[in-house]
């Protein structure tokens, strides 16, 4: 077994914090040690405490004083949308259609999703984002690429080939028979090899017909460990479209709860325009809602009701994404200071314990992965975030004033992006420093 101490100072959550000042919420150490050991965190504590623990003349990697956290959790993301981004578009409808979907065509060649899966998880690494729940198009080919890139990393990604069989370019469209055959060859293919998580994904109500909803249905009960993703509630008009595609339903989350795709692993994308009963069906499955604050601005979405769906009667679970391409960063830090400031319009906050909570841990219990991520708790994989409050000349100014923990993580989410990350571990391997390397 290769070992090798990792130090610096460490800070980790054992559960959501109630207040800023709720420092029973997080472990912090400031001088701390991590021991890894075949890709898992072996011990985590303070360093002479570690050291004494370890092999002698085991590697040590000195990233004083520097913070080291548990690698960043994007929880909803498309990854054949890199070249999407920054798409100049009215809203969600147009932005697809005119934007997004043509641009998915692409992905039906091999080399083209071979090519973006490597820009992908280079850009993953770079932003201290370790574990992403990914869209892939329709085509098996894409996310054949995505998780042979996964597996080459040793990263714990969660994938989906969407399902999809109208209101699309032809290119861009299945069938049901398709998609369950190709949906359960992705499953055979790529499922808990190394550490990849095949999700069931129709992208969503309006892109997929009754009887496509029907096979996502039978999947669902064929797999009903695997992850669910889908779209929710993220326009006015997709909602009115969905409504009058699905006549029957009572509203748009009744669609998927007729179809059976509410429940603890499934997540929905946006959930900004929900209804009391669809916010209480939400919460009686376990279902999560996704926040994509860049997502929601740049689309002009609307603002995600963050603390009306945590604090009522019948919380729902909620997780933070960037929403890559509707998003506009990769980062984690720059998707939680958008998030910010969409409680702020609303009256409400967010402390930066509670983004770096949501950004770790609280995606991983989304994920139902916190047993394997998240935290820095022995016998979880060694995937970690460095990061460096003055990274840039204009952030080590404003760092000099700093002087409290909660003030150096505002600093980092609010001036932070990819600069501010030093180092990205993934199972225990420096992988930022060595990309292009491989
Ligand atoms: N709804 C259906 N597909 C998409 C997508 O690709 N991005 C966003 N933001 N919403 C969607
Ligand atoms: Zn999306």
């Amino acid at each position: 077994m290769t070992s090798t101490l990792i130090r610096g100072r460490l800070l980790s959550f054992n559960r959501a914090p109630q207040t800023i000042d709720d420092s029973a919420a997080y472990f912090y150490e400031s001088d701390g040690a991590l021991l890894i050991g075949d890709g898992v965190i072996k011990t985590s504590g303070p360093y002479g405490v570690v050291k004494a623990a370890a092999p002698d003349g085991i590697t040590e990697i000195d990233h004083r004083p520097h913070l080291i956290m548990p690698g960043f959790i994007d929880t909803h993301l498309h990854f054949p949308q890199m070249q999407v981004m920054a798409s100049y578009a009215a809203n969600l409808l147009e932005w697809l259609n005119t934007y997004t979907f043509p641009e998915e065509c692409r992905f039906v060649e091999t080399a083209h999703a071979e090519r973006i899966a490597v820009h992908f998880f280079d850009e993953m690494i770079r932003q201290g984002t370790t574990t992403a729940t990914a869209y892939c198009s329709v085509h098996k080919a894409s996310a054949d690429a995505f998780f042979a890139e996964s597996l080459k990393r040793n990263m714990c990604m969660v994938g989906g080939k969407v399902m999809m069989d109208r209101n699309a370019p032809q290119g861009l469209l299945d069938t049901p028979d398709m998609s369950y055959d190709e949906t359960r060859a992705v499953i055979a293919d790529w499922h808990g090899k190394g550490r990849n998580h095949v999700a069931i994904t129709p992208r969503f109500a309006i892109t997929s017909t009754p009887e496509q909803m029907e096979v996502a249905k039978s999947l669902v009960s064929e797999f009903p460990d695997l992850h669910v993703q889908t779209h929710l509630s993220e326009n006015r008009d997709e909602i009115t479209f969905t409504c009058e595609l699905y006549p029957e339903a009572k509203d748009y989350t009744d669609v998927y709860a007729r179809y059976g795709l509410l429940g603890p692993k499934s997540l929905f994308g946006h959930c900004i325009h929900l209804s009391d009963r669809e916010a209480d069906a939400m919460s009686e499955t376990g279902s999560v809602a996704v926040f994509c604050p860049t997502s929601n601005l740049f689309l002009g979405s609307g603002l995600f009701p963050l603390r009306a769906l945590t604090r009522r009667q019948k919380p729902v679970r909620v997780s933070v994404a960037s929403d890559i391409g509707g998003g506009t960063s990769y980062s984690m830090l720059k998707t939680l200071d958008e998030a910010y400031k969409i409680l702020q319009l609303q009256g409400e906050r967010l402390n930066p314990f509670d983004s770096f909570y949501l950004m770790t841990r609280g995606n991983a219990e989304a994920l139902s992965l916190v047993e394997r991520i998240g935290t820095l708790e022995p016998g979880t994989d060694a995937d970690l975030t460095v990061l460096n409050m003055a990274a840039t000349p204009a952030m080590a100014l404003r760092a000099e004033v700093v002087n409290s923990l909660a003030d150096e993580l505002f600093l980092l989410q609010t001036m932070g992006d990819d600069r501010a990350i030093v180092e990205t571990y993934v199972a225990g391997r420096p992988a930022k420093s060595s990309l292009g390397a491989d």
